[in-house]
């Protein structure tokens, strides 16, 4: 079995002073737990967060990046600002991105290939709307999104993928285990390497036993439910128990 990993996506919250008390709070709580744990905290709070998680075990994550290292590019942020205070891994392609800010499938290529490239760990995360689902395209729309963004990349090493599917994130329905599986394996035949499938769409305290026991599932993506430590901690402890 792959090695269980959480990893928490703040979004835009908790940017200020209140995320780093969070962020505190988050390092009594979590340090030295046996899955991997990790934390996406805004930009604002990376600095902060890399002298309170250092030491901790946990990783620290950004929610996106460019590909350029620097320039002309006002309001982006360069990889290299990211590995300057040791953060560890990447999310890129996170549908919010995709839908709310016109990521489109070269350019989150582009990023995960810079990501790699630089040694970031990357969470490439795909997944379908619900009028995708219903009109039966899910495997097709995963497919596109995975095989598009790992096009021509020498290697998958570092890389993680996140099936989100998008009707779940942020609603409360969460995908059933084998509902997940199902598309779990589809990536994993798609890819055929031995790499993590995290889950991510209103993973809970309440549902993540249910997913996290499944072999196809390497651990979750979590929004809401990481923005307290005791959904988040509570998690993290069920995925010990599981692994
Ligand atoms: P929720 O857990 O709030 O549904 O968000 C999931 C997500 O988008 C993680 O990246």
């Amino acid at each position: 079995m792959r090695k269980l990993w959480i990893a928490g996506n703040w979004k835009m919250n908790m940017g200020g002073r209140e995320g780093i008390e969070l962020l505190k709070e988050m390092r009594n709580s979590l340090s030295g737990s046996k899955v991997d744990v990790g934390i996406a905290p805004p930009f604002t709070l990376i600095p902060h967060a890399s002298e309170i998680l250092a030491d901790s075990g946990i990783l620290l994550g950004a929610q996106n990046m460019f590909y350029e290292e620097k320039g002309a590019f006002t309001g982006e942020i360069s990889p290299s600002f990211l590995l300057d205070f040791g953060v560890n891994f990447v999310i890129i392609g996170h549908s919010e991105r995709r839908k709310i800010f016109g990521e489109d499938e070269e350019l989150i290529k582009k990023k995960v290939k810079k990501a790699l490239d630089v040694g970031l760990l990357c969470i490439l995360c795909v997944g379908e709307t619900l009028e995708e689902r219903e009109r039966g395209e899910t495997k097709e729309v995963v497919k596109r999104q995975v095989l598009s963004a790992l096009e021509g990349l020498p290697s998958l090493k570092g890389l993680t993928i996140a099936y989100e599917p998008v009707w779940a994130i942020g609603t409360g329905k969460v995908a059933t285990p084998e509902q997940a599986c199902e598309v779990h394996a589809f990536i994993r035949e798609l890819i055929k390497e031995d790499i993590r499938i995290l889950y991510g769409g209103s993973v809970k305290p309440e549902n993540a036993r249910g997913l996290l026991e499944k072999e196809e599932i390497d651990g979750a993506l979590v929004g809401g439910a990481s923005l307290k430590v005791s959904s988040f901690s509570e998690i993290v402890r069920i995925a010990e128990e599981v692994w």
